[in-house]
């Protein structure tokens, strides 16, 4: 399993030392969290500044968009040599026309379900995606706590991308978002999560225990 820090944690006024801090850690990822202060009540950065970013970092960047609008978002984030780039099933009526226009993009298509979002709303879908991810808090700010019943959430996901591997042969990875700290990392990895975003429990750790999380993360 991969850390992918969320930078919405770090210092937004030096997003840089927040990048490099990620790849000093050992990290291939970094979570990006764009809101429209409408979809979710805080607002955070747009397309602008994850442009700007990935002039300073070769990590793959991943984009999780928390916006009333997700379609408009994928234009201007195409040619950023984004890797996944995930939407949340709430926020649309037209995920399959989504999906496929990320990919067509060059991005690795990604759903996003809110804790209270049955995993049935994706059963029909989730062949069109590469990754889900399933949040473990609600969504719009860092440094909540991790919602329990979100075990059995991710044991039914997995259940789910078994039987689709079987019957079709198509599989994706499962993103957890939310509350993840030192104490549940392992767990995740067990439970088969393959990217666990971290917030505030990466950016408040020393460069040792970052190291630590992200090598305890993999196993
Ligand atoms: C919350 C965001 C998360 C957030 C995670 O809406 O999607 O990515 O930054 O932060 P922590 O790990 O502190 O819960
Ligand atoms: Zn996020």
């Amino acid at each position: 399993m991969e850390i992918a820090p969320s930078v919405l944690a770090a210092d937004l006024a030096d997003l840089r030392t927040a990048m490099q801090l990620a790849g000093e850690a050992g990290c291939r990822m970094l979570h990006f969290d764009v809101m429209d202060g409408h979809f979710v009540p805080n607002l955070t950065f747009g397309p602008p500044v994850v442009r700007a970013a990935r002039a300073h970092s070769s990590l793959e960047f991943d984009v999780h968009l928390m916006v009333t609008d997700p379609g408009h978002y994928i234009e201007p984030l195409s040619g950023l040599e984004i890797g996944l780039l995930s939407f949340q099933v709430e926020s649309t009526h037209f995920a399959p026309r989504l999906l496929n226009l990320i990919r067509l993009r060059g991005m690795r298509p990604s759903l996003v379900l809110n804790p209270q979002t049955p995993l049935s709303s994706i059963e029909d879908i989730v062949h069109l995606a590469d990754n889900v991810l399933l949040m473990s808090v609600d969504p719009g700010f860092a440094g909540q706590v991790f919602i329990e019943r979100s075990w059995d959430r991710i044991r039914r996901l997995a259940e789910l991308r078994r039987r689709l591997q079987e019957n079709s042969g198509h599989s994706f990875s499962i993103q957890i978002d939310g509350g993840v700290n030192a104490d549940n990392l392992e767990r995740l990895r067990d439970s088969g999560v393959d990217i666990a975003v971290m917030g505030s429990a990466f950016y408040s750790a020393s460069a040792a225990q970052r190291e630590a999380m992200v090598s305890a993360a993999r196993g």
